[in-house]
Parts: C-alpha cells; sequence; structure tokens
C-alpha cells in the first residue's frame, strides 16, 4: 500500500463485544485510517460499547445487515475499502441449537455476499486484503490431551461451529479460486467488558450480583481455553498488518480451565467485591441438563503466532477476571440496558426444562 493514503478499513459486528474493542484499538492508534463499522445491531449489538469513541474524525458507524446482497454491494462500490476485517456474526452456540438458520445466513451467506464485494475491489487494489476472525470450535472437541494447530482438521460438532467452519472454508475457496487475499485466525474463548450476558462469564456475574443460580451444564467437566479481550484485539491488529496472506493463526491463553473450576473461582472473587462471607456464591451453582453436542475440551496451540508475530497474552486470567468483575460492577446501566428485551424472554425458554 502506498505511504500516507488513509487506509479504508471496514470492520463488520463492530458493535459487539470482540469488534468493539477492535474498532476501538484501530480508531484510537491509527488516526491516519479510516475506520468504517457496519453492524446490524442484534440483540448483541450496543453501540454504547463505542460512546468514547462515537466522535472520532477517522470513524464511522453505518447500520446495515451483512446477508443483504445489493446493501453490501453499494456499501463497498462507495466506499473502496482497502480490507475489511470481518466478526460479524451470531456467536452464541446455545442459539444455535433453537435456531440454526439465522446462523447460516448470516455466518455463511453474510460471509459470502462480503466475500463478492472484496473480490470486486481486490480486482483493483492489490494490497486489499480480506481477515476473517474466527472460532477454535471448528476443530471440534479434544480429548483430555492435546492442543488444535493450525494443522487440524475441522470437525464442527455445533451448528454454529458448522456455519462458522464453512465461512472459513468459503473464505479459503475464494482465495484459492479467485485469488483473493486473505487471513483467518481461530481463536478460544474470550471475556472481559462488553461481554453480552448469556456468555458463561458475564451470565455468572450478572447473576450472582442478582442471587440467582448459576447454571453449570451437565457434570461441570467441561474445558475451555479463556483469553482476555483486548489480548485477541492486540492480536487481530497484528495479524492484519504482518500476518502472511493465505495463512490461517491460533490464538488462545495458555488457559484451560475446567467450568466447575472456573466458576468457583469467580464465586470466590465475586464474594471478596461483594464482601459477602466466602461461600456464599457457590451455593448458587446449579447442575442443569446439558448442552446437545457438548465439545468436552478446546485447548490452541498457539506457538506459530508466538514465533511468527512474537504475540502472546499480557493479561493473567485472576487480573482479567477481576478487570471483568469491576467493569461490569461499574456498568450496571449497560447490562440493566442489554437484559431488557428480548433477552428475558430467550431465558425463560432456555431454562425452563
Ligand atoms: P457478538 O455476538 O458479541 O457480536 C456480533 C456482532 O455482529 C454484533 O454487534 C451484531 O449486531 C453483529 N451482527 C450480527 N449479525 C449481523 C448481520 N447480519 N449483519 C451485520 N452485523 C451483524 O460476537 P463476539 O463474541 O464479539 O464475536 C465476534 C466474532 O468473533 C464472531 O465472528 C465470532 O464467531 C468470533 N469469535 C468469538 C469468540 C468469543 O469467545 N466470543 C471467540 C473466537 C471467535
Ligand atoms: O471457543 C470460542 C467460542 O467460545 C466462540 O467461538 C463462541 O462465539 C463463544 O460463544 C464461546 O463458545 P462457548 O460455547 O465455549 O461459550 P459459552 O460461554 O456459551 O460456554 C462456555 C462453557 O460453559 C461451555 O462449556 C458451556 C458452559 N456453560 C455455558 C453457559 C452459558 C454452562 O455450563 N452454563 C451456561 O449457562
Amino acid at each position: 500500500m502506498e505511504k500516507n493514503v488513509p487506509k479504508k478499513i471496514l470492520i463488520t459486528g463492530g458493535a459487539g463485544f470482540i469488534g468493539s474493542h477492535v474498532v476501538r484499538r484501530f480508531v484510537a492508534k491509527y488516526s491516519n485510517y479510516k475506520i468504517c463499522n457496519l453492524d446490524a445491531l442484534t440483540y448483541a449489538g450496543n453501540l454504547e460499547n463505542l460512546k468514547d469513541i462515537e466522535q472520532e474524525p477517522n470513524y464511522t458507524f453505518v447500520k446495515g445487515d451483512i446477508t443483504e446482497q445489493d446493501f453490501v454491494n453499494n456499501l463497498f462500490a462507495q466506499n473502496l475499502f482497502d480490507g475489511v476485517i470481518h466478526l460479524a456474526a451470531e456467536s452464541h452456540v446455545d442459539r444455535s441449537i433453537t435456531d440454526p438458520l439465522s446462523f447460516v445466513k448470516t455466518n455463511v451467506l453474510g460471509t459470502v455476499n462480503l466475500l463478492n464485494a472484496s473480490l470486486e475491489l481486490a480486482k483493483s487494489n492489490p494490497n486489499f486484503l480480506f481477515y476473517h476472525i474466527s472460532t477454535d470450535e471448528v476443530y471440534g472437541s479434544l480429548g483430555k490431551d492435546g492442543f488444535f494447530t493450525e494443522k487440524t482438521a475441522y470437525n464442527p460438532n455445533s451448528p454454529y461451529s458448522a456455519s462458522k467452519a464453512s465461512s472459513d472454508h468459503f473464505v479459503r475457496a475464494y482465495g484459492e479460486t479467485y485469488g483473493l487475499p486473505y487471513i483467518i485466525s481461530n481463536c478460544s474463548n474470550n471475556y472481559g467488558p462488553n461481554q453480552f450476558p448469556e456468555k458463561l462469564i458475564p451470565l455468572f456475574i450478572n447473576n450472582i450480583i442478582q442471587n440467582k443460580p448459576l447454571p453449570v451444564y451437565g457434570d461441570g467437566n467441561y474445558t475451555r481455553d479463556w483469553l482476555y479481550v483486548k489480548d485477541h484485539a492486540r492480536a487481530i491488529d497484528l495479524i492484519f498488518h504482518k500476518g502472511q496472506k493465505r495463512e490461517t493463526y491460533n490464538v488462545g491463553g495458555f488457559n484451560e480451565w475446567k467450568n466447575i473450576e472456573l466458576t468457583k473461582l469467580l464465586c470466590r472473587l465475586m464474594d471478596k467485591k461483594l464482601d459477602r462471607e466466602e461461600g456464599t456464591s457457590e451455593k448458587l451453582i446449579t447442575f442443569v441438563k446439558d448442552r446437545p453436542g457438548h465439545d468436552l475440551r478446546y485447548a490452541i496451540d498457539a506457538s506459530k503466532i508466538n514465533q511468527e508475530l512474537g504475540w502472546e497474552p499480557s493479561v493473567t486470567f485472576e487480573e482479567g477476571l477481576k478487570k471483568t468483575i469491576y467493569w461490569y460492577f461499574d456498568n450496571q446501566e449497560w447490562l440493566n440496558h442489554v437484559t431488557s428485551g428480548d433477552y428475558l424472554e430467550y431465558y425463560k425458554k432456555q431454562y425452563q426444562a
């Protein structure tokens, strides 16, 4: 890319959890870029996540749906982006079990619309890059040992992970078939500020604050690898700027926790924060019916991004959890806002059984 020409970057899903951290980082760090945030503002997207940067001169927001082909084509034709960082998605596994089609629409069809529009721009811009933010869930489940590497075969088990695997395949296929320059990264479980309280950590923080049960699926012996969201945003920045085109990078926290152990740690930290007697929050733990097709264990081997790009997580889990807990305490209004509306209906249905 020519020097001093402002980079026009489209970030999709920038009003969501990870996207908002990526948008904020790029807007703050790259004043010479033009950052366009495209988001449909579904239940998971919230412009309050970006209140602090909405007036910045290098930032614009466009409300729109990536499943609408004409809208996407027009947006690309009008803006001539140099690159796309694609995060917009339906992201919650439980929702994918009750409504798989929404996941096919947004995650597969929406991604293919963006790929088609990108192809047009890549024809006249050899530096164009399509960067797809994906998940470790595409690899399926590990047993007690081993790690996912970039060479692990895809073996998705949930409608969510099947839709993300499919979108990854389309991205790669557009690279092979049409020569579209792309990068994919597959990351482990993120946590931190602004995460919608349907995912394990913010749901349990919210429930402890409200003295509600903590629904642990099955026996709680399922393992996830947790990464603080700002470390993921840092990885995305690095991969976008320094990653090799047509490559895949695994991003993870080297930080495996069984759900039940993580829940107990969270309970202890929350008891301290709430000045409650130790053990109070643990009494809220309730074992509930398991998630169908529940993957036993995820663990990322992040040595490629570490060795090639020098990335490693910078926030320890205890530090990150404390920051997260404090953020939810300081942002009760945000919590109240996002948990009104369809959220309550969803949870009534989810936990009826
Ligand atoms: P999120 O659900 O918090 O945010 C998704 C965003 O996409 C929301 O702002 C939503 O409004 C927007 N969106 C949804 N459908 C859209 C559509 N049709 N058109 C335009 N915008 C739409 O998700 P997240 O947790 O921030 O995840 C972001 C991306 O990272 C996803 O692609 C997800 O698969 C991937 N990922 C997430 C994690 C994680 O732990 N959360 C880990 C690895 C990868
Ligand atoms: O691994 C990356 C993925 O992590 C991302 O691609 C997804 O977008 C993201 O949602 C996340 O998926 P998980 O299914 O792992 O996250 P979730 O927070 O839903 O669940 C984490 C673990 O906790 C999982 O084993 C299921 C369990 N769980 C979850 C909830 C919401 C419970 O036991 N009880 C719950 O109420």
